[in-house]
């Protein structure tokens, strides 16, 4: 892409820290706060990733468990997150996870911020977080860092606002952009056998902008997208760089973490969804095995 092809994109979070320090509640709360004051009647679903809107510029979250999201997405070479909230339990201090969650975080080259949750519990101890964080050169401007922190309580939406506009900061200094006007190409979030519709993929739109009716691969499987709707529930015609959207209109289901890319047509997304299931099955059998067709159906 041409430097002058490229636009500002909406920063991809994900969420990650230690279990029980409030990572679900957070991103419950982020999502509610902003139905309220966003668009009215805007029924959510669950399509493994949302956006929410604030001074006219939009966050994605990515709503899988971080360390899962990133370990999955980073087994098949996918990155998907620009920024990774390290939440850490107020009452708690640093915990294995949490230190976990920075060595993805650092593995990854992606910015952290810190959301220090739980503030609103009589024994929350701030301070004592950020003392245990600069171990792990996590440290606080106040004290000569460059690691943002904001302390938070999920449980009663105090500090999201300001979370937010942190993330609006960090996303602004690295300027994260992508060219839209291509054909799309992204990651599948989730994937799953709905009764009713058939294959139904979750995929976070990357680079370009996916339309109805496209012809695309995802992982081994190709497909035409059928229909496409939002976190909010609504049908799209279209959707550009860092939109998550719930597909249908597939073959078969993919795997979370697959890479997912629109071809000319049909015909050349199949030739090449069937050349990756040969490629995939031949380095399962061993590289000395030829792989027939037949290899494929067994
Ligand atoms: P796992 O997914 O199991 O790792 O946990 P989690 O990190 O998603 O934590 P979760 O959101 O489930 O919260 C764990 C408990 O902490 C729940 O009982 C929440 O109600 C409580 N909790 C979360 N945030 C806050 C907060 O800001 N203040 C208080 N007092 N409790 C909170
Ligand atoms: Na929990
Ligand atoms: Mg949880």
């Amino acid at each position: 892409d041409n430097e002058a092809d490229l636009k500002e994109r909406p920063p991809v979070v994900t969420i990650m820290g230690h279990v029980d320090h409030g990572k679900t509640t957070l991103l419950d709360a982020i999502r509610s706060t902003n139905v309220t004051s966003g668009e009215a009647g805007g029924i959510t679903q669950h399509i493994g990733a949302y956006q929410v809107e604030i001074n006219n510029k939009k966050i994605t979250f990515l709503d899988t468990p971080g360390h899962e999201a990133f370990t999955l997405m980073r087994a098949r070479g996918a990155q998907i997150t620009d920024i990774t909230i390290i939440v850490v339990a107020a009452d708690d201090g640093v915990m294995p996870q949490t230190v976990e969650a920075i060595s993805h975080a650092k593995a990854a080259g992606v910015p952290i911020i810190v959301a220090v949750n739980k503030i609103d519990k009589p024994d929350a101890d701030p301070d004592r977080v950020k003392q245990e964080l600069t171990e792990y050169e996590l440290v606080p401007e106040e004290w000569g860092g460059d690691t943002i922190f904001v302390n938070v309580s999920a449980k009663q939406r105090m500090g999201l606002e300001e979370l937010l506009e942190m993330i609006l900061l960090v996303a602004e200094v690295n300027e994260f952009k992508a060219n839209p006007n291509k054909r799309a190409r992204g990651t599948v979030i989730e994937a799953e056998l709905d009764k009713g519709r058939g294959p139904v993929a979750r995929v976070l739109v990357q680079h370009g902008t996916l339309k109805v009716g496209d012809a695309f691969v995802a992982g081994n499987c190709f497909g035409r997208v059928r229909a496409m709707v939002n976190d909010k529930g609504r049908r799209l015609k279209e959707a550009g760089p860092s939109t998550p959207v719930e597909i249908t209109g597939l073959t078969e289901v993919p795997q979370a973490g697959d890479p997912f890319m629109v071809f000319e047509d049909e015909r050349k997304a199949r030739s090449i969804a069937e050349k990756r299931a040969i490629t995939q099955r031949q380095s399962e059998l061993g590289s000395n095995t030829r792989v027939t067709l037949d290899d494929l159906f067994k």
